[in-house]
């Protein structure tokens, strides 16, 4: 049996939102007692939508800053940024000729992305799931902690392991590297806030695109601008339910209890105890306390941090030292499995 090991990875594109902190990031942070971890900035994904070159960089340290403010120990488990380990992209080249046409057509995220001007979206933003696939599997990770948006993109990643652990299935062998080479990996979607939805908008996701800065949470927001945007926040003129059935038909309810239960280590059922048969008003005031008390925090960390990019540099550097180390390893068997030449 592989030994467990978490990788995940955010995209460093600007808006670090309560979408990535509650589904992703909070899970980051309790997965670090019980596993080994590695969290990758993921800057070669980013660039598969251009992105300007100086705010690049600044996103790069402002998503590491967000990771260290949000308690994810940087000595203890892996931080880096994608492009300082070539590894991902040169087993995402070998990805590239294990995946087929047909499973990326498939991709959900590529169609919304690339809307209706298909011909002009980038090949990188085509080929993407399997550079998200090189990134797990290039560490032979077994667990990955994502949000519910990230769910078909592991399937994808878990059928490209098969594939490759089956097209090499008697080279793997004949190098001694066991049955199967690459584990596959197991999606953690967990927690009540596994898809945050927009504040204006219950029917689609929060997102760091969204024209509207009111519809999503920044983790860089200060009290004023969290209470303003919770107020605004759309709702239905009917009070708070008393059970969680009552949620089914609400999706803007439905999103502000999952993010009170998320941000309060809740459940729903639970918090429903508290605030069912009450307006919003009142429900909406202890959001607001609830947020600032636990974003707060993390946002004057970040700022903090952002003073400092030599330290936050250090970080980037130190980790992708170490994590250049496995994905090296990894690199070499995946060389002598497919046949190449290479030097000791
Ligand atoms: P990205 O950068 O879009 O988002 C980072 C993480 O935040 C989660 N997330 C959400 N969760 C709940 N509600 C939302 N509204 C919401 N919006 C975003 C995402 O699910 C994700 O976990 N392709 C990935 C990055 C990636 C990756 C990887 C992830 C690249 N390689 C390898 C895991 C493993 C992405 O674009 O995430």
């Amino acid at each position: 049996m592989a030994k467990e090991l978490v990788f995940s990875g955010v995209q460093p594109t600007g808006n670090l939102h309560l979408g990535n902190y509650l589904g992703a990031i909070v899970n980051f942070v309790k997965l670090q007692d019980t596993h080994n971890c590695i969290y990758c900035v993921v800057d070669l994904h980013a660039i598969t939508v251009w992105q300007d070159p100086a705010e690049l960089t600044r996103n790069i340290r402002e998503v590491t800053a967000a990771f260290i403010a949000s308690g994810i120990d940087p000595k203890k488990h892996i931080v880096f940024n994608q492009s300082q380990v070539a590894e991902h992209a040169e087993l995402a080249w070998v990805f590239n000729c294990v995946a087929r046409l047909g499973w990326l057509n498939r991709m959900t995220q590529f169609k919304e992305k690339a809307g209706k001007d298909r011909e002009n979206a980038s090949v990188g933003l085509y080929a993407y799931p399997n550079l998200m696939a090189a990134d797990i599997l290039v560490y032979r990770a077994t667990h990955v902690p994502v949000g519910e948006d990230q769910k078909q993109h592991l399937e994808l990643s878990r059928d490209i392991a098969q594939k490759f652990n089956n097209d090499f299935s008697e080279s793997i062998k004949v190098h001694g590297l066991g049955d199967k080479f690459f584990p596959l990996p197991e999606p953690l979607i967990t927690g009540p806030a596994t898809r945050v939805m927009s504040l204006r908008d219950g029917s689609k996701k929060m997102s760091k695109s969204d024209a509207s800065d009111y519809s999503r949470i920044n983790l860089s927001d200060d009290a004023d601008a969290i209470a303003q945007k919770v107020r605004k926040a759309k709702t239905d003129p009917e009070p708070l339910p008393s059970e969680d059935e009552g949620l089914k038909t609400r999706p803007e309810a439905d999103n502000l209890v999952g993010i009170y239960a998320a941000l309060s280590g809740r459940s729903k059922p639970d918090v429903l105890r508290e605030f069912g048969g009450g307006q919003f008003s009142g429900f909406k005031n202890s959001l607001v306390d609830l947020a600032v008390e636990k974003l707060g925090p993390i946002g004057a960390e970040m700022k903090k941090l952002s003073q400092d990019s030599a330290y936050v540099d250090e970080v980037l550097i130190d980790g992708a030292n170490r994590a250049r180390v496995i994905a090296g390893e990894t690199m070499n068997h995946v060389k002598d499995i497919v046949g190449f030449i290479r030097g000791r």
